[in-house]
């Protein structure tokens, strides 16, 4: 049976990705050094998973991608017992934009150092299948066109460059190799909301900077008001478009890439994971509003530095390699994301 390693598996995406894993009867161990998640994200999975079943396929491991003798560990004690790692979902990192103006050195340090880590200990022990978290970061947008892989790539803080970095050195090793290894980079776009059973959700230990977040704490009165980061971009309503996917979707398009890894030759690609669809800013909190009967109330600031008028991928590319389609829309993004966040958060 497959056994799959997930790093920052207890985070918003990685919780997401476990979830719908393990509910396809594949083995999973999660790594995850609970900087910005906790262990309580998985407390409900015995709701809609049989818990003999957890207890025979599912594994949290306490610890940090940059300490090698704890994944050299992983995967010597994973050989011995005859269930040998075959693939990594690699989602550990950090994420603020923010703290990595700040901190630079940090983020080249974890997301950075800490892949070269794991790849090599992956190779040690002839695991050559992984799927990385890239991000849409990497792009310049400020042509404001649809983004495909191929657009100009130009990342402007030292987030987007540890993303861009280990996207070129998976491609190094890939083509190093002979080609043994299988890497695919997903880039993901803008992913909000939470799993339709309400199991899992959104809910980061560290600053919260992201839109959804914190429309819902707006929405359960833990804010005064949103404020949105300019009314004079080069949109119909002058706020910001992007390109929101369903957690649930971008979860399912890591299924589909394991199963294009392991059905196919060595490949090494970057995928666009997003909907294709535009909304803005307005646009999202008069459908959230909508969706659940709540008001949003929000106050007009500043363009935030570094932000772009329009991120919205070109996704035909996944699509198409993947047999991947984004099958929820912003309504359901908007229900599950409060349902989870007004049960179990509030
Ligand atoms: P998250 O912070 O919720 O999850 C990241 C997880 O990694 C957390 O559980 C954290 O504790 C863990 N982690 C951090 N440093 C670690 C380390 N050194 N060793 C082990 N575990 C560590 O973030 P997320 O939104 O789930 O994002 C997951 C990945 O996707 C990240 O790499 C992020 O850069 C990328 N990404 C996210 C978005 C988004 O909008 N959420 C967009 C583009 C790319
Ligand atoms: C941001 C990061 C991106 C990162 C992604 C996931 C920046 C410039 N970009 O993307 O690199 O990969 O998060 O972590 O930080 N907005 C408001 N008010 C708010 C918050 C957001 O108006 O309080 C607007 C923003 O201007 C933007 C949209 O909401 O237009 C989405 O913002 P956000 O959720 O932070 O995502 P991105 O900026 O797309």
């Amino acid at each position: 049976m497959e056994n799959i390693l997930i790093t920052g598996g207890a985070g918003y995406v990685g919780s997401h990705i476990t979830l719908n894993i393990l509910k396809r009867g594949l083995k999973v161990i999660v790594l995850d050094s609970f900087v910005n998640s906790s262990k309580d994200v998985f407390n409900n999975f015995c709701k809609v998973i049989d818990k003999k079943i957890l207890k025979r396929n599912f594994k949290i491991i306490t610890g940090d991608i940059r300490d090698r003798k704890l994944l050299n560990d992983i995967f010597e004690d994973n050989a011995k017992r005859e269930c040998a790692i075959s693939s990594v979902i690699h989602c550990a990192g950090l994420k603020s934009v923010q703290t990595s103006i700040i901190n630079p050195k940090e983020y080249w340090d974890v997301n950075v150092l800490g892949t070269m880590n794991l790849v090599d200990i992956m190779e040690s022990y002839s695991c050559k299948k992984i799927i990385f978290s890239s991000s849409a970061t990497v792009y310049d947008p400020s042509e404001g066109d649809l983004l495909h892989e191929n657009s100009r790539i130009s990342p402007i803080n030292p987030y987007g460059s540890t993303k861009f970095v280990v996207e070129k050195f998976l491609e190094d090793i890939h083509k190093s190799s002979k080609n043994e290894w299988k890497c695919i980079n997903l880039r993901y776009f803008n992913p909000i909301g939470a799993d339709p059973e309400g199991i899992i959700g959104e809910s980061p230990l560290k600053e919260k900077n992201n839109i959804f977040p914190l429309i819902m704490d707006v929405a359960s009165k833990k804010l005064e008001k949103f404020t949105i980061f300019g009314n004079d971009w080069d949109s119909s309503d002058g706020t910001c478009v992007r390109d929101y996917i369903h957690i649930d979707d971008l979860a399912e398009s890591h299924i589909r890439a394991l199963e294009y890894l392991n059905n196919n030759t060595p490949v090494f690609m970057n995928l666009n994971v997003g909907t294709g669809e535009g909304t803005s800013v307005l646009e999202l909190i008069k459908k959230f509003e909508e969706t659940n009967q709540i008001s949003i109330p929000f106050i007009y600031g500043e363009r935030r530095k570094g932000d772009f008028g329009t991120v919205v991928a070109d996704n035909r590319l996944a699509k198409k390699v993947l047999a991947w389609i984004p099958k929820k829309d912003l309504k359901d993004m908007c229900k599950d994301g409060w349902n989870w966040f007004s049960n179990t958060i509030i």
